[in-house]
């Protein structure tokens, strides 16, 4: 789905304010405390139901009002679509309510409807990919094959929930209300998830490897950047899954959970060998960071046909003028960006025709230029 407009609602910044975006790039320009990160947050949340920064929706809900909320309406061609998610605070400390709708039918989860657009974000949060604890990493990975493969996240899930369940099954053996004899089918189930989960992160490093190291090397991070999945599991099958599993049932009833299997996987970024995660700058990791995202687009476009909107937050900044040429012809040549900039110079070409422009200030949208 091609996102045509947004419509926010006592959202932030926003009482009511409305917006287009163009068919390829579009730049929301003004200065700092504008209202440009809110702007591209309600997009997310439009789209996804959720926020790219924040846990606590209430944080959405502009100061003083009772309930936020986004539409954005887009097409697929001919059809026309709509989404759109309320956020209503509850009464003091008590959880609020959240209404979503796909064309119109009330929806338990945005993130399921498949028309809906999959989207990308750079945003300075976003270098806790880099710079975090391997479980960051993991949740991207596994995003990323849920992007590619919808399906697939079913195994990711389905890990999830026969590891609970073997966890719950050590504590009750630790404290003694169980034996550990049924212990073995739970871990045989474990084992058969945890080998799709690997095969599938597995596969989407794969594909990410090659367009990763290229798109390093053009945005200039010296070296050569490769993407590196270390599983903890070198198991061939099932049976020496299980096997691995018993070698280390001992510390397992003793810590009262599993420690081995893909919730224990790192996805190492590496520049010549080396973690970026120890030894790159601030720099270069951004830079490798963006790198990542543009490769997850480029393996989309191809695997799916379907191009990511990428939301860009103050990326230009740090980037020299050659390598803003770059990430900006890269970006118009497919698919749709959304770009937040203080300095409209930093936007190469965001004068062109083609490219839609927004200028916000608090609480308002002023659309400068509609794309041609
Ligand atoms: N729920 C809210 N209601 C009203 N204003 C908010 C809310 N949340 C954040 N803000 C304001 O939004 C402003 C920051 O907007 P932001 O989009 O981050 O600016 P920038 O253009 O620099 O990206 C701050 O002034 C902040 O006080
Ligand atoms: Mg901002």
């Amino acid at each position: 789905m091609r996102v045509l407009s947004v419509q926010l609602r006592d959202f932030r910044t926003y009482a009511r304010a409305e917006a287009a975006l163009g068919p390829g790039l579009t730049v929301v320009h003004g200065p700092n405390g504008a209202g440009k990160s809110n702007l591209l947050e309600a997009l997310y949340f439009g789209c996804t139901g959720r926020s790219p920064r924040t846990h606590n929706e209430r944080e959405l809900i502009s100061f003083g009002a009772q309930a936020a909320r986004v539409v954005v309406r887009g097409n697929d061609g001919a059809q026309q679509h709509e989404l759109s998610v309320a956020y209503g605070a509850g009464p003091d400390g008590e959880r609020g309510v959240k209404r979503m709708t796909a064309d119109g039918a009330a929806v338990m989860r945005l993130l399921d409807v498949d028309f809906r657009p999959l989207l990308s974000v750079f945003q300075p949060d976003r270098l806790e990919l880099l710079k975090g604890p391997p479980a960051v990493r993991r949740a991207h990975l596994d995003q990323v094959v849920a992007a590619i493969w919808p399906l697939r996240a079913n195994d990711r899930r389905e890990y999830s929930r026969v590891l609970a369940q073997r966890n719950a099954l050590l504590a009750r053996i630790r404290a003694g209300r169980a034996s550990d004899a049924t212990l073995a089918t739970w871990d045989r189930e474990l084992a058969t998830a945890a080998l799709a989960v690997r095969e599938h992160r597995s596969s989407a490093v794969e594909l990410l490897a090659e367009p990763f190291a290229q798109r390093a090397a053009q945005l200039g991070l010296n070296g050569d950047a490769a993407l590196d999945y270390r599983p903890r599991s070198r198991a061939a099958g099932v049976d020496e899954f299980v096997a691995e599993l018993q070698a280390k049932l001992a510390s397992d009833l003793e810590r009262g959970f599993s420690g081995h299997g893909p919730h224990r996987d790192e996805l190492a970024i590496l520049r010549d060998g080396r973690e970026l995660r120890l030894y790159g700058s601030q720099g270069e990791q951004r830079l490798a960071l963006l790198a990542l995202l543009l490769a997850e687009r480029t393996v989309l476009a191809r695997e799916r046909r379907r191009t990511p909107l990428m939301l860009l937050d103050d990326v230009m900044s740090e980037l020299d003028s050659q390598r803003r040429e770059l990430l900006a012809a890269e970006l118009s040549a497919d698919g749709q960006s959304v770009i937040a900039t203080t300095d409209l110079a930093h936007v190469p070409g965001a004068g062109d025709a083609r490219v839609a422009r927004l200028r916000v200030s608090p609480g308002t949208i002023l659309q400068e230029a509609l794309a041609a």
